[in-house]
């Protein structure tokens, strides 16, 4: 059954939905998908009609620049219940700018904000079902765009396509999670692609990601490629130190993704009356806070991993454990997020936005 929206939004319902097979209270994070996805082709310059399709796999020439130079984008969104059914975003509208801005990084053709918007909201309207209420459990979009076009010349593609697919998701990390700071390896270098969400910068962490892992560590906490001396960021969250009662954070640039979540907390931080240092942090000045005793608190920012406290980090041959805080400023401010996505409080920043 096809129909036709305003903006000529084209919706094809899947015929059957695969909901009952489901087991909502085990999922491992992004390994289901609802029943639809949208899907919009850029040809010929320009984006053609937006459709919302049943969940299905993709013809894609093997040639396609995707396959080969990697030129490709994503995002990661998610999408809450509350108790009255009502669909909620959280500063959708910073992903769709982002995504834009990682493509324009990439040569890749700017996205049309309305085809995003209806497209997106289309889709989790049908989609409905599978977002499930309660604290801890969403939907995770995924919007991501590919080069398509066939052929393997080193050169920007001229077809694209844009595509948004949706898992229902708990928890991003299921236990404890310990961090290693990166002495050896690095994520990104100045004038790089660091701060575009592009599909390399996460493939090019896992084998260190790997090693780190035979260690017992969950994450890298990547440090400046040139001297290793400036902790930077994780390797799927922006990362927060908290050293007596300040909370230290990287500042954006080039190599640092400007994480939605990370500019949440030192909004909510700040109006908690925290004291938020936004400034290069040196490695040296964990270590030896950790040695002192005053090392409080590490903790992750992202929509996946949301606030993600670490138990404890390690710097080349040496392990840390950090202590276990009854007023940790991560549940403080995780809760005061989790109440705007859910809409259980008031959201005087406006973050919030009805799907
Ligand atoms: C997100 O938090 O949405 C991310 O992009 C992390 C992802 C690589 C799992």
């Amino acid at each position: 059954m096809s129909n036709t929206t305003t903006l000529q939004l084209e919706v094809e319902k899947a015929k059957t939905s695969k909901i009952n097979e489901v087991d909502f209270d085990n999922l491992a994070f992004g390994s289901v998908f609802t029943d639809h996805m949208f899907i919009c082709d850029y040809v010929n310059g320009e984006w053609k009609t937006p459709k919302i399709i049943p969940y299905q796999s993709l013809v894609i020439d093997p040639s396609a620049r995707v396959f080969h130079y990697g030129q490709a984008v994503f995002e990661g969104m998610k999408a809450y219940k509350d108790d009255n059914d009502q669909i909620w975003l959280f500063r959708p509208k910073d992903n769709f700018d982002r995504i834009n801005k990682s493509s324009k990084r990439m040569a890749m053709p700017e996205f049309p904000e309305e085809y995003f918007f209806e497209g997106l909201k289309t889709l989790l309207n049908l989609d409905k079902d599978w977002i499930k209420k309660g604290l801890g459990n969403s939907l995770y979009i995924r919007p991501f765009v590919i080069a398509s076009e066939p052929g393997v010349m080193a050169s920007p593609a001229e077809e694209y396509k844009f595509i948004i697919i949706c898992a229902p998701a708990q928890a991003y990390y299921g236990g404890e999670v310990r961090v290693k700071i990166a002495d050896h390896y690095s994520r990104a270098a100045s004038g790089g692609v660091g701060a575009a969400k592009t599909a390399g910068n996460y493939a090019a962490q896992f084998y260190p990601t790997k090693l780190a892992k035979e260690e017992g560590f969950q994450q890298v906490v990547w440090t400046d490629a040139n001297t290793h001396e400036y902790l930077e960021e994780a390797g799927t969250m922006n990362v927060f130190f908290r050293i007596g009662d300040k909370l230290l954070t990287a500042p954006t640039n080039d190599r640092i993704l400007d994480g939605i979540t990370r500019k949440s907390v030192i909004e909510i931080a700040k109006d908690k009356g925290i004291d938020v240092e936004i400034r290069p942090v040196k490695v040296n000045e964990i270590v030896e806070a950790a040695k002192k005793g005053n090392l409080k608190e590490i903790f992750g920012s992202g929509t996946a991993a949301v606030i993600t406290p670490v138990v404890g980090f390690g710097y080349k041959d040496k392990k840390w454990d950090l202590p276990k805080l009854t007023d940790a400023y991560s549940s403080v401010i995780k809760e005061a997020i989790l109440n705007i996505q859910y809409n259980k409080s008031e959201d005087k920043y406006g973050w919030r936005y009805k799907a």
